[in-house]
């Protein structure tokens, strides 16, 4: 079945961000010239994606009206030849009328209750979910890669990526079983944040997913984990008992907008393979 819609959850404070997200959505915040978010949507539109599922909070309103039809803007802009290059960019940020919902996770409780807040609109198929903390940067968008991969393995698929051993306690992790098929690679099991010592292997969960409905009826009883929190990958673990599951070694640059370090990665990677900007940008970075 294709996969036709993608979760994204976009609630969260961004506090390891501050103050900097203090008034402004971290997924707002810009990667060159768009915002991290932007980048996050067109992965998901290449992958064939149709209707955007936000999770939002209070105080992340600036967020549907980024993606809604911008009437002032785009009327002054028309209205100056000159503007007309910059006009096409803003008109490129709309999404289709009815391609997306809005709903709000009233509570910060963790990511699996996020992902349970988008049940109803869901309904019964399988769909995508996309971390916008996460932007990967490749030839073809991490997600199409796995909905090419799911056309041929169907089950759930999540991608991962492997990450230096002191840092494994920051991710859900997995633990892998036999030989891998080509990228795709059969599991034993998944852990959420381990510590360092007891982490099954350094292959992370990098924010992508393609999951099957039935993950919402074990994130209705799903207990906290991990710092407290509803875990997705608890459910997952459990899914896991009950359906094929594979992890997918995916082609590509992820960034972690989420972090200081992580999001000045993301822009000078950006900015030094931008089409405008990049000869100089590159230059720029070798003199500093
Ligand atoms: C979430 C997931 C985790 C995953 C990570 C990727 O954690 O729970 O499994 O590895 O995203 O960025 P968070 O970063 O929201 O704490």
């Amino acid at each position: 079945m294709t996969i036709r819609k993608a979760v994204l959850p976009v609630a969260g404070f961004g506090t390891r961000v501050l103050p900097a997200t203090k008034a402004i959505p971290k997924e707002l915040l810009p990667v060159v010239d768009r915002p991290a978010l932007q980048y996050v949507v067109d992965e998901a539109i290449e992958a064939g994606i149709e209707h955007i599922v936000f999770i939002t909070g209070r105080g992340k309103s600036a967020i549907e009206d980024y993606f809604d039809f911008a009437f002032e803007l785009e009327t002054n802009l028309r209205s100056k030849a000159s503007k007309a290059a910059i006009l096409a960019d803003v008109e490129k940020t709309r999404l289709p009328a009815g391609g997306a919902s809005f709903t709000r996770q009233q509570e910060a409780l963790g990511l699996g209750h996020a992902i349970w807040c988008a049940r109803d609109i869901v309904g019964d198929e399988p769909f995508a979910i996309l971390l916008p903390d996460v932007i990967v940067k490749a030839e073809k968008s991490c997600l199409a890669q796995m909905v090419e991969a799911y056309g041929k393995s169907g089950g759930n698929i999540i991608a991962v990526d492997p990450v230096p051993e002191e840092r494994v306690s920051s991710y859900g992790v997995i633990a892998p079983k036999g030989e891998p098929d080509g990228r795709l690679i059969q599991m034993s099991g998944m852990v959420e944040k381990p510590p360092r010592e007891e982490a099954p292997s350094n292959l992370a969960i990098t924010g992508r997913y393609i999951l099957q409905p039935e993950i919402f009826g074990l994130l209705a009883d799903q207990g906290a984990g991990a710092g407290g929190e509803i875990q997705l990958t608890d459910a997952m673990a459990r899914l896991m008992q009950m359906q094929d599951f594979y992890a997918y070694e995916f082609e590509g640059a992820p960034y972690d907008c989420g972090s200081k370090l992580g999001y000045f990665e993301a822009v000078l990677a950006h900015a030094i393979d931008h089409s405008e900007i990049g000869a100089d940008a590159r230059e720029l970075i070798s003199k500093v």
